[in-house]
């Protein structure tokens, strides 16, 4: 019976030192120790010679011979899986998932064109707080607090301080500019702007604007001029044609708003320039003394234009995108419908 002591002793190392990598092998080990001619069949087939005094003591041997060998084929079940999907038998030749590219916002795409344009021209990036206080966004630009000009922009204010305000045009970036540099100054300045009005297709209660400063000696009109066809032409096109209306801010002196013909009816009329043929982009003028003097910039000596012009319109023309509410409702299948390098 020793002898048969022994052979289990031996089957149990084998057993115990069994691994496998795959079903395959798992399954070899399955037939070679369970199967029906398997050696726990085998073993257990034994008995019938073992005396029966013996019996009792061997039947519990044999026993757990047999548990352990299923318990291994268990353990070896669950290994071999997790093997198999750990790779052995992934196909590694097979198309990846794809990864979606998100685009960039419409209106980030005519802001970056517009910058870059003005940028060749030697004007730098500038910018400045969304949440201003009175004199940059208003006192400065001279408009003094009961200047009936205030009421054009429907002003957000900050209940805590009622000197703060949301700012209403980037030219209060002029300002944080004209406070800190000395002329020489060329800048170009993109931003959000906020005014308090019913959300609708042509209204919203925050827009963008970029914004143009020029200062230095001897800065004409004809500059002005000049610097926005230049613009226009790189923006939209050589045959694109434009006038220039006289106009009143009070921060110019004189302003003229700039029209381009509408590119949506080449000039026909249309529901977009309202059948005039013609679309106001920009509002634009000569520096006025006063805000020059307010920065301390000595207005016999320089001169500036500046500009403002909202992205939203520029943006219309380009995309003929007809209702302003589109920008941020972020709708992927409107904001995946543009594309571009920049
Ligand atoms: N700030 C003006 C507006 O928001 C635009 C403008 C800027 C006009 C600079 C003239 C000069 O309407």
């Amino acid at each position: 019976m020793d002898e048969l002591l022994q052979q289990i002793n031996g089957y149990k190392q084998e057993v115990e030192s069994v691994s496998a990598k795959s079903a395959d092998e798992v399954e070899q080990f399955r037939i070679k120790f369970l199967g029906t001619k398997g050696i726990v069949k085998t073993v257990m087939g034994e008995m019938k010679n073992v005396p029966n005094e013996k019996k009792k003591e061997f039947g519990q041997i044999l026993n757990e011979f047999k548990l352990f060998v299923e318990a291994k084929y268990e353990s070896l079940k669950e290994s071999g899986d997790a093997a198999e999907e750990a790779g052995d038998h992934y196909d590694w030749s097979l198309p990846g998932s794809p990864i979606a590219v998100g685009t960039r916002h419409p209106l980030s795409i005519v802001r970056n064109r517009i910058v870059s344009i003005f940028q060749r021209l030697g004007f730098a990036l500038a910018e400045g707080p969304e949440i201003e206080d009175d004199w940059h966004n208003f006192g400065s630009m001279n408009l003094p607090e009961d200047h009936p000009a205030r009421d054009m922009q429907d002003t957000f204010y900050i209940n805590t301080n009622p000197d703060w305000l949301l700012r209403t045009h980037t030219s209060s970036v002029q300002a944080r500019v004209m406070e800190k540099q000395k002329p020489p100054i060329r800048i170009i300045c993109p931003g959000r702007v906020y005014r308090n009005e019913t959300i609708s297709a042509r209204a919203h209660c925050f827009f963008h604007q970029v914004e143009g400063l020029y200062i230095d000696e001897n800065v004409s009109f004809a500059d002005l001029k000049q610097t926005l066809y230049f613009f226009v032409q790189e923006m939209f096109g050589k045959d694109v044609k434009v006038r220039f209306r006289p106009s009143y801010f009070p921060f110019t002196e004189p302003s003229a708003e700039m029209d381009i013909s509408c590119l949506i009816c080449e000039g026909n009329g249309c529901s977009v320039c309202k059948h005039t043929g013609w679309v106001e982009i920009l509002g634009s003028g000569m520096v006025h003394p006063k805000v020059l003097e307010n920065f301390g910039i000595d207005s016999n000596k320089y001169t500036g234009f500046a500009f403002g012009m909202g992205i939203e319109r520029i943006c219309q023309l380009k995309y003929r995108v007809n209702d302003l509410r589109l920008y941020s409702q972020n709708d992927i299948r409107f904001l995946k419908q543009f594309t571009s390098a920049i």
